[in-house]
């Protein structure tokens, strides 16, 4: 990472408030850095409206806009190079990141799953299907994790976690809501511990 700033490229799919609740943390200072680049798989994503609100430049990438697998990471990996990405956040990315991104950026993609790894993650464990799992399972308590991305699903080394109880009555939907609620403080206080250096990351 270069001295002066830290900029932070986002992946993201959908709804967007853990991109929206970074930014709003950007934009306040409580994360010094600076959000240089957005791409998304989805051009109806409502995430677009917060990269539009921060003016923060952002590209629609999906295997729409470039059939060829291998055109379209090159595209990526382009725009990351020409924003000078530094970490790249995975905020509700439901793809799977091209091991090509993953060996150019060795421990400096960082993803928020719901649940508390490592149980309830892998493939097909992304949004609500985390939490019926969760409830299925008559867990106690859940949460949400942080981690780095490697290039096996929820796998990485696991930087920040934040747990709470299970109430009688919870359904997949009232839990999203909760562990929603605090991926939003959890995730920006990791990358501000990642950027002051309290949070080390392998070089
Ligand atoms: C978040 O709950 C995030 O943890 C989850 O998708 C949601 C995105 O919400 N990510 C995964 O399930 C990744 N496996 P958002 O678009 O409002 O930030």
């Amino acid at each position: 990472m270069r001295q002066d700033t830290t900029n932070i490229a986002f992946f993201a799919s959908g709804r967007g408030s853990n991109a929206e609740a970074i930014l709003e943390n950007i934009h306040l200072g409580n994360i010094v850095a600076k959000p240089v680049l957005l791409i998304t798989n989805n051009s109806k994503a409502e995430v677009l409206k917060h990269a539009e609100f921060f003016k923060v430049p952002w590209y629609h990438i999906s295997n729409q806009t470039h059939p060829n697998e291998e055109k379209r990471v090159r595209f990526m990996l382009e725009l990351l190079s020409f924003y000078d990405t530094d970490l790249l956040i995975l905020a509700g990315y439901m793809k799977k990141i091209p091991n090509e991104i993953i060996e150019a950026y060795p421990n400096k993609i960082i993803n928020i799953h719901p649940a508390l790894l490592p149980k309830f993650g892998g493939k097909g464990m992304y949004g609500l299907n985390v939490h019926k799992a969760v409830i299925d399972s008559e867990e106690k308590i859940t949460g949400a994790t942080v981690h780095i991305v490697t290039d096996e699903y929820d796998q990485g080394r696991i930087l920040a976690q934040q747990s709470i109880e299970i109430e009688e009555g919870d359904t997949p939907e009232s839990l999203q809501k909760k562990v929603l609620k605090i991926e939003h403080t959890l995730f920006s206080k990791v990358i501000q511990d990642i950027i002051s250096k309290k949070i080390e990351l392998e070089k």
